[in-house]
């Protein structure tokens, strides 16, 4: 630490303003004289995209291992498993010079639409902050930097880099920042990356609130903030906004209005001191671990290959699966001989190597005859003669397997999905296909839900194998023959239609800015709370095996949201064959202040059962697992009351239900006002004590001169109660002693004074 402060004032103004904007486009400023180092940076998140040339921005980059892309590593629901990835990132990292890996992503997918949501994990804030932290641990452990990006609310490729995300602060702290908040806290990234967008109308890049008053002062960030690419508009304003490196350089122009600020008085020094700081601890810190050498590719592949498949999820079987031993094999499209691995973009990787699903297969089909056919064309064109040779391929054969992906067009970084159908020629092809052949089996490689109910009805097992990463052929094969039980669970819904998504009416926004208007009701939070049906639900996947969860158990009956509660569950392993299972918590609020979703996941764990066999899974529930944020009190609040504690396998599969009381432990500050209705004062202990005698009087009143409503609750009561009492009172002014307004003056001073 000294020797960074005793460094900064050895630094000369340009030296400073030099090292906040790189140097290269990979690269940051060294300062030879002082011997600083310069850092280099490297794409990510699912493998090092590492540019031979660093002063290139597009330049070509070195092999590496192409991991499963965040779609489908969030799917494993494996913290470990995301943890041993990220040490093979580093160890990658290492070898090919990489100080900090540009990753992981841990945006919401706020809509199955978003271009890049391939790159993010989840469209729950819990689950994407644990895999977050866990690949960032993972990298870290082995002394490589990470870089939490896109902070924050960067949801849509729609004009990305100017649009501007319009969040309600309670949407905003419960579903956007949480994932981050979990990531930073938890495994200290050393560096965040900004996003291009606006949020609340002001460019993330120079928007103190969410860079210093959020990141670095309420969750203790001690990093630096990196613009996304491009991101920074004002060098200056960013700056002061609390962004401490601008990428990618070289930024001349940039560093000298730097030096013009502080000079003229306009930026105060110490805030590029502040900056200068939080860059050479981490330059200093990623000069600890040696670079070079070279990296284990057969290792990684094969880890690749167990992540791939562990992340694939079975959505539908009706018993074909694994496969038996056959006669004949179908195998039809084209992603059985060109693997679709990875998407477009800036994570784009060139992988070490490619497995292809077909050869693969071949493998482990021993005697099994495969006849191939192409199925569909490149793109988005329609070939019926593809479609009628695949026809007549599958009839022949036993089975038939459909491989299908996504044209590239259809999805990638810097644009959105215009929809969620497969092409039309994939859709007439399966319909085709499952018309001569009833045991066809769908392979999707895709990197975010498409809609089925027109076809699923027709397959006899769908596999979602998503962009599956350099090994995803063979663990597609390793998933098909049983060598690998599927134990992949989805993180996001899959739903019916695009109509039913949560966001629809609401994106891609027009005018500049796009307006959150589902709220803090995004994925499984919206389908339950408006019951509409989905195609496959949030945490649903499918084994070779079947678990049943018994004795239900939890820490207290009654606890206080301070000590939180553990939950225990047996799990079984009833079939016949090993497995995996995920045990999923959700948390459900009985009543609360502000409206809450009907149910939220707080905890889940996988476990490996051999068949017959029985573990017992404990998961501990915090404050947090209990608490909502409140805007009037700008943080987060329990609430007395009661809570569901639900255990289960799907969030629409739930197999316990406990029943917990909670008592909260904070002491809130009155929120009385002059506008407060009758009933916030009733709802108020403290308020209540203070206008209970006046509330009797104004109640009879009210009910002699309107009538009506019987009971509490109902008709007149509730008409009077949705009434500020200052308004009430303002009716009953010719009786009163003083002014209405007085009054309520004094009657809130007095709930202050027994506060
Ligand atoms: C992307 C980032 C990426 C950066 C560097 C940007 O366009 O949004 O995810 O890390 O480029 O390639």
């Amino acid at each position: 630490m000294i020797k960074i402060n005793d460094l900064i004032k050895k630094m000369t103004l340009e030296e400073k303003a030099a090292l906040c904007t790189g140097a290269s486009p990979w690269t940051t400023t060294p300062v030879e004289r002082l011997g600083l180092p310069e850092l280099t940076v490297s794409d990510g998140p699912h493998g090092v995209r590492r540019v031979a040339d660093v002063n290139d921005l597009i330049a070509a980059s070195l092999p590496a291992t192409c991991f499963p892309t965040a779609s489908c590593m969030a799917s494993t629901w494996d913290v470990d498993l995301i943890h041993a990835m990220g040490q093979a990132l580093a160890e990658e990292c290492i070898a090919l010079q990489v100080d900090v890996v540009l990753g992981p992503g841990a945006n919401m997918k706020r809509t199955p639409l978003g271009g890049r949501n391939f790159e993010y994990y989840s469209e729950d804030p819990y689950l994407a902050g644990q895999m977050a932290a866990s690949f960032i641990a993972g990298v870290q452990s082995k002394g490589v930097g990470t870089s939490l990006k896109h902070f924050a609310a960067n949801n849509q490729e729609f004009r990305r880099l100017t649009i501007s995300a319009e969040v309600d602060e309670r949407t905003l702290r419960e579903i956007y920042l949480p994932a981050f908040e979990t990531a930073v806290k938890k495994a200290k990234p050393w560096t965040v990356l900004c996003s291009y967008n606006k949020l609340n109308g002001s460019y993330c890049s120079e928007n103190h609130r969410l860079l210093v008053d959020i990141l670095k002062d309420e969750w203790g960030f001690e990093g630096f903030v990196v613009s996304d690419w491009g991101a920074v508009h004002d060098r200056v304003a960013s700056l002061k906004g609390g962004l401490d490196l601008e990428m990618p350089g070289p930024r001349e122009r940039r560093i000298k209005a730097v030096e013009k600020a502080v000079r003229s008085g306009d930026l105060d020094e110490a805030v590029l001191d502040e900056s200068v700081r939080r860059i050479l601890g981490i330059v200093f810190k990623a000069a600890e671990t040696s670079k070079g050498g070279s990296f284990d590719t057969t290792a990684h592949h094969a880890l690749a290959r167990r992540m791939a498949a562990e992340g694939m999820v079975l959505l539908k079987n009706n018993g074909i699966l694994p496969l038996k031993e056959q006669q004949h094999i179908a195998v039809i499209g084209r992603a059985a001989e060109e693997a679709h691995f990875q998407g477009g973009g800036s994570s784009h990787i060139n992988p070490t190597q490619v497995d292809n699903p077909f050869k693969e297969l071949q493998k482990l089909a021993g005697n099994t005859e495969l006849t191939y056919a192409e199925g569909y064309p490149a793109g988005t064109a329609f070939d019926q003669s593809l479609i009628d040779a695949a026809v007549k391929n599958a009839r022949s054969a036993d089975v038939a397997l459909l491989y299908l992906a996504l044209p590239d067009s259809k999805e990638s970084e810097g644009y959105d999905r215009a929809d969620l159908d497969l092409t039309p020629q994939q859709v007439a092809l399966i319909k085709a296909v499952t018309a001569v052949q009833p045991k066809t089996v769908v392979i999707l490689n895709n990197g975010a839900p498409v809609v089925m109910r027109d076809w699923i009805n027709g397959a006899a097992a769908v596999l979602e194998a998503w962009m599956m990463g350099q090994a995803g052929g063979g663990a597609i094969a390793d998933v098909l023959y049983g060598k690998v039980n599927p134990c992949g669970r989805l993180a996001e819904t899959y739903p019916l239609t695009l109509v039913d998504t949560p966001a629809h009416i609401n994106f891609p926004g027009g005018n500049g800015e796009v307006r959150y208007g589902e709220g803090i009701f995004i994925g499984y939070r919206y389908y339950d709370a408006k019951e509409v049906p989905v195609q496959f639900s949030f945490g649903y996947g499918m084994s070779y095996t079947s678990f049943t969860y018994k004795n239900p158990n939890v820490s207290a009956a009654s606890f206080k949201d301070v000590d939180g509660l553990t939950v225990s569950v047996d799990v079984t392993n009833t079939g016949k064959v090993a497995g995996k299972e995920v045990v999923q918590v959700y948390v459900h609020d009985h009543k609360s202040g502000l409206v809450r979703p009907p149910k939220e996941l707080k905890g889940f764990a996988k476990v490996e059962l051999q068949p017959g066999e029985t573990k017992t899974v404990t998961l501990a529930l915090d404050f947090r697992a209990f608490a909502y944020y409140h805007p009037a009190y700008k943080r987060w609040i329990t609430e007395d009351g009661e809570f569901d504690i639900l255990v289960g396998a799907s969030s629409a599969d739930i197999r316990c239900t406990q029943t917990v009381m909670l008592q909260s432990t904070l002491e809130l500050p009155c929120l009385l006002n002059r506008e407060s209705t009758l009933r916030d004062w009733m709802e108020d202990p403290r308020g209540k004590r203070v206008i209970a005698p006046l509330f009797q009087q104004m109640a009879g009143q009210m009910q002699t001169a309107f009538g009506g409503g019987e009971g509490e609750g109902t008709g007149m009561d509730s008409f009077f109660m949705e009434m500020p009492l200052l308004r009430v009172l303002h009716y009953q002014e010719s009786t009163l002693p003083m002014p209405p307004e007085d009054l309520v003056d004094g009657l809130l001073a007095q709930v202050s004074q027994n506060d």
